[in-house]
């Protein structure tokens, strides 16, 4: 939520910042704001709305410096308005956050007896006069900012420029993500790595409590009473192209379509074949530990709390072991029974997702041991857990998730290859055959992408409706779920997903001629069961759109429209059935005129409670 960036080097900083915003703006784009320094004069522009809003203003009135910062929005204190874009700026203490401050009631008060008077509705305003205040004292800018971040409670990553002190750029964090890019005699620092990837591969990234002074020419990082603090640069292997659209017209349809290099990158080096086994270079936990838990618990939100269904399927079946899977803002509330011989399995495709990293800690908290499944290198999640098995699946710009839910799928069949192996429920042969399935996924990714004509066709007739319903049975109950998830968040059409066997247990009242019905029943165990849900739809005027793979028959006429995708391993399977509710998803959202890479309301990572 929100995205900050600064720059400080010998080039115009504008344009480093304002191209920055553009990578950073799934982040928030609720408004955007930009503050350069220039002959010892801070200089603003904010504007309401997404980012082209303030670049009309740029236009207008260029500001030029080669020392800036920027800010891109999604509100939580104070609406949606210019008023409230950051950056703030007191006194010529200019700020630009992403997070929360909890105390900043009383700061204010205290402020404004104090003499301060305030322009915005923000939490974030308080910093700068906090800084200002503090600096009236002690008359040192970066002694003031030390002494205010000293005050604040709760989250925030910041970026902070001032008119007194002209030459240096100062940022810190605790609770909010924040990388510092090396260039060539010049720093940058931001949410996240896209944002200075064409600058820098050189990337620092800074833990809480950390702050760093940057000037041209040096940078000191610190903690916040001032210790040094002595930091490698990481080398990040995303190439700048990762995060363009690349000629399709959303982010989210090239990373729909990016899906299988994105598995193959996900497997690649990790299998064995000779031994039939995989390899998972950074687990980080020991296989005796592996051998003895007594249980898994599977975190995450959203879309990754869909994956970690699936994970349960995967583990109870072939590693034998009780799985847990929770919504992380629910566990961490509700004293989980975690022992030194749990494991709790993280999954999040940013690894900043602050409900998750929040179970993570309360795990951690209980002696248990933490292993994620993450996509971003480095992130919050990744760094504090004892493991990380990453996804290969590149920088996922679209706010819809949808290339790093199918690589997290891939990861969890990895994973329960690896530990299904270690407790002796998956012999050699076993191993071999899910192997090798894995290895075709890729290419049957593909064939499900042709599928393309035939689901924008049918969106044409879908896109007026109020209301969808998704049924699935077994592992592609989760696949309902994630279906309906990417519809609501894209098309803003309301959808619910629902295990296909509860059908007649409520939902089968909501149907009538107006509801299309997306059932998901590939050829296994439960398909006819499925089937016949199907025909009850289909008694009762429902539409049904049915996605099932080639080795099914007989449903044709349950349905109005049938989509087939290759057939596969069951356990492989919602990755397939995956690839038609992510277009179905898309083509509807396409022809309503919504903004798919960016929906209202929403915002790639979650760093706020
Ligand atoms: C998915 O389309 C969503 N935008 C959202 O549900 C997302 O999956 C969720 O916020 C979790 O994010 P994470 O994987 O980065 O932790």
């Amino acid at each position: 939520m929100c995205g900050i960036i600064g720059y400080i080097g010998p080039q115009e900083a504008t344009p480093i910042v304002l191209d920055g915003l553009k990578r950073l703006e799934y982040r928030g784009y609720d408004s955007a704001g930009i503050a350069t320094l220039s002959q010892g004069k801070v200089n603003i522009s904010r504007a309401e709305g997404k980012l082209i809003n303030l670049e009309k203003n740029l236009q207008a009135h260029p500001l030029f410096g080669q020392t800036g910062i920027g800010h891109t929005r999604w509100a939580t204190h104070g609406r949606p308005s210019e008023i409230n874009a950051h950056p703030h700026n007191a006194g010529g203490f200019v700020v630009v956050h992403n997070g929360i401050i909890e105390n900043y009631l009383a700061l204010k008060s205290r402020l404004r007896e104090q003499g301060h008077t305030f322009s915005s509705d923000t939490d974030t305003e308080i910093i700068a006069h906090l800084v200002e205040e503090h600096f009236k004292a002690c008359g040192d800018f970066e002694a003031a900012v030390r002494m205010a971040l000293g005050e604040v409670r709760g989250a925030y990553a910041v970026a902070i420029l001032c008119d007194k002190e002209p030459d240096r750029l100062i940022a810190a964090k605790l609770g909010s993500p924040l990388v510092v890019g090396q260039g060539q005699g010049e720093y940058f620092v931001a949410s996240d790595i896209p944002a200075m990837l064409s600058h820098t591969k050189e990337m620092i990234f800074l833990e809480d409590g950390e702050l760093v002074v940057f000037t041209k020419q040096s940078m000191a990082i610190t903690t916040l009473d001032g210790t040094p603090v002595e930091k490698t640069p990481k080398t990040i292997t995303w190439s700048p192209v990762m995060a363009e659209k690349d000629g399709y017209r959303h982010f989210m349809l090239k990373e729909i379509h990016e899906q299988p290099r994105a598995i193959a990158d996900t497997i690649a080096g990790r299998i064995r074949e000779e031994q039939a086994e995989v390899f998972l270079e950074d687990l980080g936990l020991e296989d005796d530990f592996l051998c003895a838990l007594d249980r898994i618990y599977i975190i995450a939100c959203g879309t990754s709390w869909h994956a970690a269904l699936v994970g349960k399927f995967l583990l109870e079946k072939h590693a034998r072991i009780p799985v847990e899977v929770d919504i992380a803002s629910e566990f961490r509330y509700r004293n989980p029974l975690v022992t030194e011989q749990t494991l709790t399995l993280v999954i999040s495709q940013s690894g900043e997702t602050a409900d998750t990293l929040a179970a993570l800690r309360e795990a951690h908290g209980k002696g248990g041991k933490v292993l994620a499944i993450c996509n971003v290198v480095e992130s919050s999640i990744a760094r504090e857990s004892d493991g990380v098995i990453y996804t290969h699946a590149g920088p996922e710009i679209g706010v819809a998730s949808t290339k790093a839910f199918t690589t997290q799928l891939v990861a969890l069949y990895l994973f329960t290859l690896y530990i299904g192996r270690l407790r002796g429920n998956l012999d050699q042969e076993t191993r071999r055959g899910m192997l090798d399935a894995l290895v075709s996924l890729p290419r049957k990714v593909e064939e499900c992408l042709e599928l393309d004509a035939q689901i924008e066709e049918i969106a044409h007739g879908l896109m007026h409706v109020h209301d969808f319903l998704y049924l699935g049975r077994g592992n592609q109950y989760p696949i309902a779920l994630e279906g309906a998830l990417k519809l609501k968040e894209i098309s803003y059409i309301h959808a619910e997903g629902y295990p296909a066997g509860e059908m007649k247990h409520g939902p089968i009242a909501l149907i009538d001629e107006q509801l299309p019905v997306v059932v998901i029943a590939p050829h296994n165990d439960t398909m006819d069961k499925v089937a016949a849900n199907m025909e009850e739809v289909q008694a009762r005027g429902g539409r049904v759109v049915a996605v099932t793979d080639k080795v099914a028959t007989g449903l044709a006429d349950k349905a109005e429209t049938v989509l087939v995708v290759p057939p596969i391993v069951d356990d492989l399977m919602p990755v397939l059935t995956s690839i038609p509710m992510q277009l179905l998803a898309y083509h509807i959202a396409v022809l309503k005129g919504t903004d798919v890479d960016q929906p209202r309301n929403l915002a790639k990572s979650v760093t706020v409670e």
